[in-house]
């Protein structure tokens, strides 16, 4: 069970992360590349806007032709809303067989529940978020025991060149799924309501909105940016900014008074509450 050079790729349910995934691999071009590229639609409307959007690189199908799509595909990127899974799934499984390899997008579905519902048991279980549409996602990706056997390391490499494609790319085991979709899919979510707080601060003291709102976005990717690339701990590189006695420490006591760091982090332990328990229905 490898990916080639020269593989086919079907992106089925090319919405807005199949798509925001599919850009990423057609700018990024890892390696393997696909041969062939089908991005499959529930509706002719879509599949048209598809084919116009990408052109030549891929073929866009909808409804009874995305058969022969999953029937040719090497890898399949299920990008499906998860209640719409199982019927989707259903109206192209003459098409499945063991030997496809699945990523997965969905959000909720399990990898036994994926290998159940598609018959194979190659899958990846991807968390993603919507940065990815700018090449600067995140994914968690977890595999199945069967793609965890060692003959399918070049298999799983090429994988996570795929994914990597959204941004950055790092594996977990599947016990971390749920805290992953509220850290990295809810995440962007928590971070605008942090942004808009911080540019509402300026308004309040008298910069005019858009600037303020364009402060607030590249303070926070300079920070993300500074962690990332220094390495160290946020807490030392807070530190650095706090002089004695001066603005930046006044500010931080009073975050810390109203309890934000405690509600940001029980954000995401309620949201991966809530996506574990989406699990279970
Ligand atoms: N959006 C996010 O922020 C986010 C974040 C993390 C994870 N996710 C996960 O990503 C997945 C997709 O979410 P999304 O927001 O990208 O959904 P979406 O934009 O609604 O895309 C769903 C896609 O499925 C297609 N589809 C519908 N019926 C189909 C059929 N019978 N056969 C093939 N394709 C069909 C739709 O086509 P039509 O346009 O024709 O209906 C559309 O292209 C979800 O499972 C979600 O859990 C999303």
């Amino acid at each position: 069970m490898s990916i080639n050079e020269g593989y086919t790729l079907t992106v089925l349910g090319a919405g807005v992360m199949g798509s925001a995934v599919l850009s990423a691999i057609l700018a990024s071009k890892p390696s393997p590349f696909p041969g062939k590229i089908y991005c499959c639609t529930g509706s002719e409307s879509s599949a048209q806007r598809l084919q116009t959007t990408y052109g030549e690189s891929v073929i866009a199908t909808f409804g009874k032709d995305n058969v022969k799509p999953v029937e040719e595909a090497d890898v399949i990127i299920l990008g499906c809303k998860p209640y719409m899974c199982q019927a989707i799934i259903d109206s192209v499984k003459s098409a499945l067989n063991s030997d496809k390899i699945v990523i997965s997008l969905l959000a909720g579905w399990t990898i036994e529940q994926l290998q159940n519902v598609s018959g194979t048991s190659y899958i990846a279980r991807v968390m993603t978020n919507t940065p990815a549409k700018y090449g600067c996602g995140t994914a968690i990706v977890s595999f199945s025991n069967d793609l965890q056997d060692s003959k399918f390391d070049s298999t799983r490499d090429s994988i996570m060149k795929i994914v990597d494609t959204v941004g950055m790319a790092m594996e977990l085991p599947e016990k971390n799924m749920d805290a992953a979709t509220s850290l990295v899919g809810s995440g962007p979510a928590f971070v605008l309501l942090m942004m808009q707080a911080l540019a509402e601060g300026g308004v309040r003291m008298g910069i005019p909105y858009e600037t303020a709102k364009k402060c607030a976005a590249k303070v926070m990717e300079g920070t993300a940016k500074m962690v990332l690339e220094s390495g160290q701990h946020p807490e030392a590189l807070k530190s650095m900014v706090c002089t004695p006695g001066g603005t930046t420490i006044g500010g931080l006591m009073v975050l810390e008074d109203k309890g934000i760091r405690g509600s940001i982090s029980r954000a995401v332990e309620e949201a991966a509450n809530i996506a574990s328990s989406l699990g279970k229905k």
